[in-house]
């Protein structure tokens, strides 16, 4: 499958003087920068995404070929957020830190995009995640909680998520430490 884009996942409730917002999009032009023609998809969580509930759970858990219609719309947006996944070669994740942990909405995407048999398998050998070749980026902010530190349970769960699915390549910014009047985000 060809991927060659950036998926830029954004979960901060607020745009005025959002931190993770920022410096990721300060990532998303470095990027852009180091490889030009990267095309760009935006997923604003913030503008509201669902929970999972029993008509997903029965379609997620319905042989693909077996669904009918109903179960196909229940699994619509799911399915578009694991195409903009597989599609991708850098995905950002822009992650405060609300309450120890993720923001509601960013646990909601996790649900929408863990899925048996196309994101993850399990095999004799255990879990194997089937997302291949893909580079993360957490954007994490807090308001005191050291990012990176044992504390910070929100990238210990992030990373542990993304390896499921495969994606082992995962570097963590603190956008708090980050100095946006200057051009990188990424260490040299
Ligand atoms: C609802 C809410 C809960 C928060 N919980 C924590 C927390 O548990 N620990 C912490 O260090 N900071 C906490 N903060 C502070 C945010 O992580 C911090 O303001 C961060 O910069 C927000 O990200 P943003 O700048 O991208 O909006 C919380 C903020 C909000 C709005």
């Amino acid at each position: 499958m060809k991927q060659s884009g950036i998926l830029s996942i954004n979960s901060s409730g607020r745009y005025q003087g959002s931190l993770t917002r920022l410096v990721s999009e300060k990532l998303v032009d470095e990027l852009q920068k180091k490889s030009v023609g990267l095309a760009v998809t935006e997923r604003d969580l913030a503008e509201g995404i669902p929970f999972v509930n029993e008509q997903w759970i029965g379609a997620n858990f319905t042989d693909s070929e077996q669904r009918d219609e109903t179960q196909k719309e229940a699994l619509a947006l799911s399915d578009n957020l694991v195409s903009e996944l597989q599609n991708a070669e850098h995905i950002i994740i822009g992650s405060p830190i609300y309450n120890f942990s993720v923001p509601a909405v960013l646990k909601a995407w996790v649900d929408m995009v863990a899925r048996a048999r196309v994101t993850f398998q399990y095999t004799e050998n255990g879990p194997e995640g089937l997302l291949k070749d893909k580079k993360a980026y957490l954007v994490m902010a807090s308001g005191g909680v050291p990012i990176g530190s044992d504390m910070d349970i929100a990238s210990i769960y992030l990373k542990r998520v993304l390896g499921f699915m495969g994606i082992i390549d995962v570097t963590v910014i603190d956008a708090t430490k980050i100095d946006v009047s200057a051009d990188r985000v990424l260490p040299a």
